[in-house]
């Protein structure tokens, strides 16, 4: 295999290249101290607030695609081949104001400051993909973004406003997408690319088969998708994370096929990316994927990451336990495939050996008769971690039940099934009384935790108050019928 040494990407109208970049180097440093672009803020340095969103650009089965992301977490080397787009780059080389900033002008969406290219960059990529966007919308793309002044109703203001005061056709990055495709596409040569720094070692394999023999070669090496998870790794608990293997090259691992028996989600898909697929199937999990963190964490983050890192806390595992999906690993040419809830084994342990990967994650689709849905209590309502995350995936034949998977997060050492419930709800009539009682049964399955999030108590009751709700929601015995929150 050929390989390169250096790492290649373009910084608004500029071409970088660095032959120097450690694992644990971030975007928001290179930007801020090497390149002094200092619009992009440093706030959290742990992807909450949003100050230091930028857009990155990559190519996707050849087309050009942008997306916010926290820069404070990405690290530098998974920029190889993309246009990362800064607050400096918006304004017209005449230093007007971009219609975004004018419309933060017009409308008094600034006050301190420090949020606000955070956020007009979120506006931006949201002006360009949906230039007259709803209330919900607009909401839903600031997920991601604090501000501490305003209050966010003059912010709101602004995005309404933007979209009479300029169309994204004249935009710059818009106009130059062919070029800018041309360009990237020229800084993708295929090659597996190995860069070293201060921080360690970094490989971004060529192919799957690449990241298998990396993986072997190097089964110690921390293996980085989104970073999501392992940026904060770095930024909080300053940990040494070298070697790492980025899989940012990989695109087969962003691959989705649906079948007439399945969804299968390459490990690489991103939480933006698997949510029309899942949410076509089962609508309930839309809002439910619209709960996960904010819009940069989505697009960063991937489904094989949230399975990957075995969080006893992580939104997706209950879901997918629930529907009954499967995980294949690799390693080096050997494939495996396990049922996900034997995925999990213990807190921070799950069944993944040194040098093996995450390959895929397997959905079933759904069956006419099931009914799910899927639930986060959080003490935010957005961008907020769960204290328990539930999902019911509850079968009804003639009155009775025939099937039924429910998966707790929040309520273990690892994502787990609520078998005894499980166990009181087969074969018993559908009704209230039945609910109530499989409820009653929790107790057995779970001896939460008490911690800052919530009280073993609360985290009880309130997933036996979430088995009445899936009543109230669903008592007519129709299939998904509400949305879950
Ligand atoms: C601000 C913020 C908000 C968040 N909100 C939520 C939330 O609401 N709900 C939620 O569930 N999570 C949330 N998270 C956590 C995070 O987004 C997820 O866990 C995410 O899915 C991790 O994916 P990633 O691609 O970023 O993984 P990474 O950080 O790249 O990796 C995570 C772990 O998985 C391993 N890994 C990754 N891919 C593979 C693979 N293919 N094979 C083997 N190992 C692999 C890595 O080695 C690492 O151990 C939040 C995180 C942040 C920073
Ligand atoms: S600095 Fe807060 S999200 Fe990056
Ligand atoms: S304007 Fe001060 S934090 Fe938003």
């Amino acid at each position: 295999m050929t390989s390169r040494s250096e790492i290649r990407f373009v910084v608004n109208d500029r071409d970088v290249t660095l032959t120097a970049v450690g694992a644990n180097d971030t975007l928001m440093d290179h930007l801020r101290i090497d390149r002094r672009l200092t619009g992009t803020k440093e706030g959290c340095a742990e992807g909450d607030c949003g100050a230091c969103t930028v857009l990155a650009g990559r190519l996707r089965n050849g087309a050009l695609h942008y997306e916010p992301v926290n820069s404070c977490i990405r690290l530098t080397a998974s920029l190889d081949g993309c246009h990362v787009v800064t607050i400096e780059h918006l304004s017209g080389p005449d230093g007007r104001l971009h219609p975004v900033q004018q419309a933060m002008v017009d409308h008094h969406g600034s006050q301190c400051g420090f949020c606000t290219p955070g956020f007009v960059m979120s506006l931006y990529a949201l002006w360009m993909e949906n230039p007259d966007p709803s209330e919900t919308e607009i909401e839903t793309a600031l997920q991601g973004n604090l501000c501490r002044c305003t209050g966010y109703e003059p912010i709101i203001k602004a995005a309404k406003a933007a979209t009479a005061l300029g169309s994204p056709s004249d935009d710059a990055l818009v106009r130059e997408r062919a070029s800018m495709t041309a360009r990237l596409a020229e800084l993708r040569d295929g090659k597996r690319v190995e860069v070293s720094g201060d921080g360690g070692r970094c490989v971004l394999p060529a192919s799957v088969d690449d990241l298998a023999e990396v993986l072997l070669e190097t089964p110690d090496a921390t293996i980085v998708a989104g970073a999501t998870d392992v940026g904060l790794w770095v930024t909080k608990f300053l940990r040494d994370i070298s070697p790492v293997v980025f899989l940012s090259h990989l695109d087969e691992l962003r691959r989705l096929t649906v079948t007439d028996e399945a969804i299968t989600m390459g490990a690489g898909v991103s939480y933006t990316d698997s949510r029309a697929a899942m949410a076509d199937d089962y609508p309930h999990l839309g809002p439910f994927w619209d709960r996960i963190a904010g819009w940069q964490i989505r697009s960063m983050g991937t489904i094989g990451g949230n399975v990957a890192n075995g969080s006893p806390i992580g939104d997706t595992p209950p879901v997918l336990i629930a529907l009954g999906a499967s995980v294949t690993l690799r390693k080096g040419p050997e494939r495996r495939t396990v049922a996900i809830e034997d995925f999990f084994i213990d807190y921070g342990k799950q069944d993944m050996a040194k040098g093996e990967f995450l390959e895929s994650i397997t959905v079933p689709r759904p069956s006419a008769r099931a009914s799910h849905a899927a639930y986060k209590i959080s003490k935010r309502r957005d961008e907020d971690i769960s204290s328990v995350c539930a999902a019911f995936n509850i079968t009804v034949e003639d009155g009775a039940i025939t099937d039924a998977r429910i998966a707790f997060g929040g309520m273990a050492a690892t994502p787990k099934r609520a078998t005894n419930a499980e166990a009181a709800l087969v074969g018993a009539a559908w009704s209230e009384a039945t609910l109530l009682n499989a409820a009653a049964r929790l107790g057995a399955d779970f001896s939460p935790l008490t911690d800052w999030r919530a009280s073993s108590e609360y985290r009880l009751q309130v997933s036996k108050n979430l088995f009445r709700r899936f009543w109230l929601e669903h008592e007519d015995g129709a299939a998904p019928v509400r949305l879950s929150a």
